[in-house]
């Protein structure tokens, strides 16, 4: 696999081309943003952590039958993904009240929700990726009804598999948000799954181990996603 030209550059990861049109490269770099890129920092050794806690989980979701982008690690900050053609859509799967719900609400932080909550968010950084609905992504074009029941399913499947593997870690899965594309007319899992997209708390203190330690300037960063990864058996090098 020949690495060829930079397609895109996000936040914390880049894309590029390879010599097979149906496969990227992404890139994961040290670079961590929140509040849409307001702040961003340089972290030691995330973009490895990330690319190789991201191919862990990847793994353990296609070994449980959920389609992914993912195709290998090629190097500790790069791996091979099919490509995809993204839909703008966030999905969004909380057990426990956190975050943006908080926020909106005004309910409890840590509160447990039952059943599990699923939003759905436009992705548009300009925009602050607002909340949207089924109706306004049909309407705009986002998604078809038939994708946006399937991506439904697919995060709640994610959500049977993940909460179980950090459980037996001794650890909480509060929230995350996964995004999905299409390949060759099929829906695939796509961007990351890693501790900068979702909520993890530690069940018997309650200590966050993910990126709201960088929101929140409690530091300790990657060395909490390095804990992460050891309670559930990844290997981050
Ligand atoms: O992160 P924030 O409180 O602004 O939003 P949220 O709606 O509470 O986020 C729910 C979950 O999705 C958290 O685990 C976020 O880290 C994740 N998320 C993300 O990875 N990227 C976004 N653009 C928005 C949320």
């Amino acid at each position: 696999m020949e690495k060829r030209q930079q397609l895109y550059a996000g936040k914390a990861k880049s894309v590029f081309a390879t010599d097979d049109p149906d496969h990227v490269i992404l890139q994961f770099r040290d670079d961590t943003s929140a509040f849409d890129g307001e702040r961003m920092e340089s972290l030691a050794r995330k973009g490895r952590v990330n690319n190789r806690f991201n191919a862990f989980i990847m793994g353990k979701l296609q070994a449980a039958g959920i389609a992914t982008h993912f195709s290998g690690l090629l190097s500790d900050t790069e791996c091979l993904v099919k490509k995809l053609e993204m839909i703008p859509v966030e999905c969004v799967v909380r057990n426990i009240a956190a975050g943006g719900l908080v926020r909106r609400l005004g309910v409890e932080e840590g509160q447990a929700l039952v059943p599990p909550t699923f939003e759905l968010f436009l992705k548009n950084d300009a925009m602050h990726d607002p909340m949207i609905n089924e109706s306004l992504a049909e309407t705009f074009g986002w998604a078809t009804p038939e994708q946006l029941a399937e991506m439904k399913a697919l995060t709640f499947r994610v959500n049977d598999v993940l909460k179980r593997l950090f459980a037996d870690g001794g650890l909480l899965l509060v929230d995350y948000k996964l995004e999905f594309g299409v390949f060759e007319g099929k829906i695939l899992l796509g961007d990351e799954f890693s501790p900068d997209g979702c909520r993890l708390w530690d069940a018997a203190t309650r200590e966050k181990m993910d990126k709201d330690r960088f929101r929140q300037g409690l530091g300790g960063v990657i060395e909490a996603y390095e804990e992460v990864g050891r309670r559930i058996g990844a290997d981050l090098g």
